[in-house]
């Protein structure tokens, strides 16, 4: 029996007879042997099909197949240096499944509006696949870092009634007779989970009605928040800078053919691997914006392209902490030494890209986080539950969140977030 085997597996095949179910990429032929360049969803390859080898009718067959047909091919594969994949098949069997007519998406250049419209088929292609492969090397390399630093994953709702982050961004639903909202973060519910687990880490969608429309912004995008109880901040600083560099070493160490098919600069990623971010102040953030002549006053929050001037000084990402009170929400702890700022920081990954995460320690004492909630003009019922956290047993505690469309875009060097999920959602967009 001939094995059934992936395009992934080839190198595992080399002179060997095998069988394999495909899609057609694109073709070319010069009357006696025919290329025809392969998909199946683990890699890209090319099947050689040369005349004498097979009958007329399946030469003809061969001949018939148009962008996106499926089959099933036997053949034997060789190495072929000269190909991005280093292997090939020489086919002497093909069986058609399904021809095709029309393809939309052809092998010329096409507009992103165009693209996006067809995000459905678009994914096919090379660029979607390298970087969904590596968006999915990160969510594993998620799960096993955590699980190696003791976490448990804690699965928090979508459906909220209370609004952490703020109430400006929410999106508001009917819920029966009552008004709820899609999560904006899963932290408070991250932080029950960190006094009843010691250490979890939610991941899940998020939803903001961002109404701008920048090249940072989803209206869902995923997030990672890790929760920790006894923990201060500078220890959730810890955590982030080795979680962040393991997956940046797990894409480097599995990725090379998908970072290779983006172009990806690698020799620009590795430095991040190696921890060793810089801790800088917000006070020294500012000073180092205004020393470079930028119009900026302390207690400003920071714009795109201030973030990406700061990340810009770096070979590796750089966290900002302590911020100004005024400008993070009401749950961070107050620096005792400085209570006009908070025990908090974002990470901003370099060449540009600016803030991927942000976390903080979390205000532990019952009277001080009520009044912050009041503050914030909150309404107190919404947030009995939390409160309790600080009623029975409260702990020092910290946690953090990653935008994981924002490091996937980063470590992709890619210039939008819509290609770093597969269906991006934002203000004008929602199909398909
Ligand atoms: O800084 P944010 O708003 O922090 C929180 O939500 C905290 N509750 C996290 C925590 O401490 N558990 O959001 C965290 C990250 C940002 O750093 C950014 O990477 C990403 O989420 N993010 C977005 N990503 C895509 N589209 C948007 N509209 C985003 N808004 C935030
Ligand atoms: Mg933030």
């Amino acid at each position: 029996m001939t094995d059934l085997i992936s395009i992934k597996q080839a190198p595992e095949y080399v002179g060997k007879e095998v069988r394999m179910h495909v899609w057609l990429t694109d073709k070319r032929s010069s009357g006696k042997i025919m290329f025809l360049q392969l998909r199946d969803g683990t890699a890209f390859f090319q099947g050689v099909l040369l005349k004498k080898d097979v009958s007329e009718e399946k030469f003809d067959l061969a001949k018939s197949l148009r962008q996106e047909a499926s089959f099933y091919i036997t053949g034997v594969i060789n190495e072929d240096e000269r190909s991005h994949f280093g292997y090939e098949i020489k086919i002497s069997d093909l069986e058609l499944v399904s021809n095709t007519e029309d393809y939309p998406i052809g092998n010329k250049e096409h507009g992103i509006d165009f693209l996006l419209d067809h995000r459905h088929l678009w994914l096919r292609s090379r660029r979607p696949f390298a970087i969904m492969q590596i968006r999915n090397e990160m969510i594993n390399a998620t799960y096993d870092f955590f699980k190696k630093e003791g976490f448990i994953k804690f699965d928090a709702p979508i459906l909220m009634n209370s609004a952490p982050e703020g109430t400006t961004e929410l999106f508001h639903i009917e819920y029966f007779d009552n008004d709820a909202y899609l999560s904006q973060s899963g932290q408070l519910y991250a932080e029950v989970g960190a006094e009843a687990f010691g250490k979890v880490f939610t991941f899940g969608p998020t939803f903001r009605a961002e109404k701008s429309k920048t090249r940072r912004h989803l209206t869902e995008f995923w997030m990672i928040e890790p929760e920790m109880a006894w923990t201060h901040q500078d220890e959730s600083l810890d955590v982030q800078e080795r979680y962040i560099s393991y997956l940046v070493k797990r894409v480097i160490e599995n990725c090379e053919y998908e970072l290779n098919i983006l172009g990806r600069d690698v020799e620009k990623l590795r430095p991040a691997a190696e921890g060793n971010y810089t801790r800088l102040k917000y006070d020294d953030a500012v000073k180092m914006l205004q020393d470079a002549g930028r119009d900026f006053k302390w207690g400003d929050d920071f714009g795109a392209p201030d973030e990406a001037y700061i990340s810009e000084q770096y070979d590796r990402p750089v966290f900002i902490m302590n911020y100004p009170t005024s400008i993070k929400p009401f749950y961070m702890k107050k620096d005792p030494e400085n209570p006009k700022e908070y025990l908090c920081a974002d990470l901003l990954a370099p060449e540009g890209y600016g803030e991927i995460v942000g976390g903080s320690e979390r205000e532990e004492n019952f009277d001080v986080l009520k009044a912050q909630i009041e503050e914030a003009g909150l309404n107190l019922d919404n947030y009995e539950w939390y409160l309790d956290l600080r009623r029975y047993g409260s702990v020092p505690h910290s946690g953090f969140g990653l935008g994981f469309e924002r490091a996937i875009t980063w470590i992709c060097h890619l210039d939008h977030l819509r290609e770093a999920i597969p269906f991006p959602r934002m203000i004008n967009r929602m199909e398909p």
